[in-house]
């Protein structure tokens, strides 16, 4: 064999906030294998097994071409032992054992089942699968006290666990444009999360509040929250407080990948007429198509394509949430998460919540390990100046940590 067809196809640098990594990639299977044992290990709380694959995974999302051979990647970073192998056994025999036995097996299952409970985490899922509740089903039989998000997960289970199609965002992000607009003129509203880096589905839909005058935010969620509740709009919600406090409260702290902005984690009640008017008015011309239904949304709103169904690697196979059965439904229930910065922290804040989570800490163990700095949703802390470092623009945070600006969509990793 020709020794030069064994280098790397092309270079690439090790963290992922160096790097572009688009939505649509060119290593599907490899990516779903590694996603696997990355989903599968955070599910146990091997937090640094994940993040290895997961970065494994990134790494292969940003290369411009399908691997076709494991020493092509040959001088790649990222690329541990274990994910080596696996890419290795996936090329050679299709797939990987480690992978497969994992998704056949009971506790996998059982864990992803039980998480896809809004407000159950790995920690009670395990606990719950050890005394033999393998669904939510077994869970509803089992009587066990639920606090009031779980009530509302297991409630809403199927709906939760179906994808948010972008014309869902845009619909709920009319509404929530409507409640700020009404509590606190002037304020702004920004959607963030996957949907800004250009995903066209999302487990959740998220916002981002402000108000140019600084101050003027204090107390906003509250009264948005309220207005929303008093038009029957939220079937859970549960708001935090800002609790930052700059000097005393910031890199001296302890570190936490929680920030401390006015956050409300809710579950809306989005109707079908919501989305049909959203649809219809909507200058998109992307979505303004089988307008001629009157009861039921458009079916782009309806039908979600092969690409948009894809979730997390996976595939899943469904009718959409409008129309099952003989009859339509008149609503869905969606999570919505709403965050409130002031204005002087809006870059930071939108930059931390675009995601993606793994380009997310790339970028803080950028920011420490390469420049000795601090990054929160907050603001960047320059620990050789003992300088807090302003930005008015995630250009200027790029800039600030010495990055090439990468946009929302390069930031899929
Ligand atoms: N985030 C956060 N604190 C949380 C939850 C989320 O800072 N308690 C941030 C994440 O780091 C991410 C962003 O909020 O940058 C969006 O998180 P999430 O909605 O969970 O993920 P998405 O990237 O939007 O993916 P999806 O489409 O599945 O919702
Ligand atoms: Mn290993
Ligand atoms: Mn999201
Ligand atoms: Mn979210």
């Amino acid at each position: 064999e020709d020794p030069d067809a064994e280098l790397a196809v092309v270079s690439l640098p090790s963290y992922a906030c160096q790097r572009h990594t688009p939505l649509q990639h060119h290593n599907k299977g490899l990516i779903g294998a590694l996603s696997i044992l990355a989903e599968n290990a955070e599910l146990s709380e091997n937090e640094g097994r994940g993040v290895a694959f997961r970065r494994a995974a990134a790494l292969l999302k940003s290369l411009p071409q399908e691997i076709g051979r494991a020493g092509q990647l040959r001088g790649l970073p990222c690329l541990g032992d274990h994910s080596l192998r696996v890419i290795k056994e996936v090329l050679e025999d299709g797939g990987c054992r480690e992978v497969e036995a994992t998704k056949e097996s009971e506790q996998f299952k059982a864990m992803k089942a039980l998480t896809g409970i809004f407000g159950v985490g790995p920690k009670t899922a395990d606990r719950w699968f050890r005394e033999g509740i393998h669904t939510p089903s077994d869970l509803q039989r089992s009587g066990h006290t639920l606090n009031r998000a779980q009530q509302a997960g297991l409630q809403h289970y199927d709906d939760l666990n179906l994808p948010v199609t972008k014309a869902e965002a845009d619909a709920i992000c009319l509404i929530v444009e409507r409640a700020v607009g009404e509590v606190l003129p002037g304020a702004e509203i920004t959607l963030i999360g996957g949907f800004r880096r250009g995903k066209q589905t999302g487990h959740d839909v998220d916002f981002l509040i402000t108000h140019p005058e600084e101050g003027r935010e204090e107390g906003l969620m509250v009264k948005v929250v309220s207005w929303l509740e008093a038009q029957g709009l939220l079937l859970y919600q549960k708001t935090t407080r800002n609790s930052y406090l700059e000097g005393k409260d910031g890199p001296a702290r302890p570190p936490s990948n929680m920030d401390r902005f006015e956050r409300c984690f809710s579950i809306f009640r989005l109707s079908a007429e919501q989305l049909r008017r959203t649809t219809h008015s909507t200058t998109d011309p992307s979505s303004r198509v089988n307008t001629d239904l009157h009861t039921v949304p458009p079916q782009s709103a309806l039908r979600r394509s092969d690409s948009s169904a894809q979730m997390d690697g996976q595939v899943r196979v469904e009718s959409s949430v409008w129309s099952q059965g003989s009859g339509s439904r008149s609503w869905r229930a969606v999570r919505l998460d709403l965050v409130v910065s002031p204005y002087s922290q809006f870059a930071f804040a939108l930059l931390g919540w675009t995601g993606s989570k793994l380009f997310e800490r790339e970028l803080r163990r950028w920011a420490v390990h390469e420049r000795a700095m601090t990054l929160s949703s907050h603001t960047l802390y320059d620990s050789r100046q003992k300088l807090y470092l302003r930005a008015g623009s995630e250009q200027e945070i790029f800039a600030l940590l010495g990055l090439e600006y990468i946009p929302p969509c390069g930031r899929n990793a």
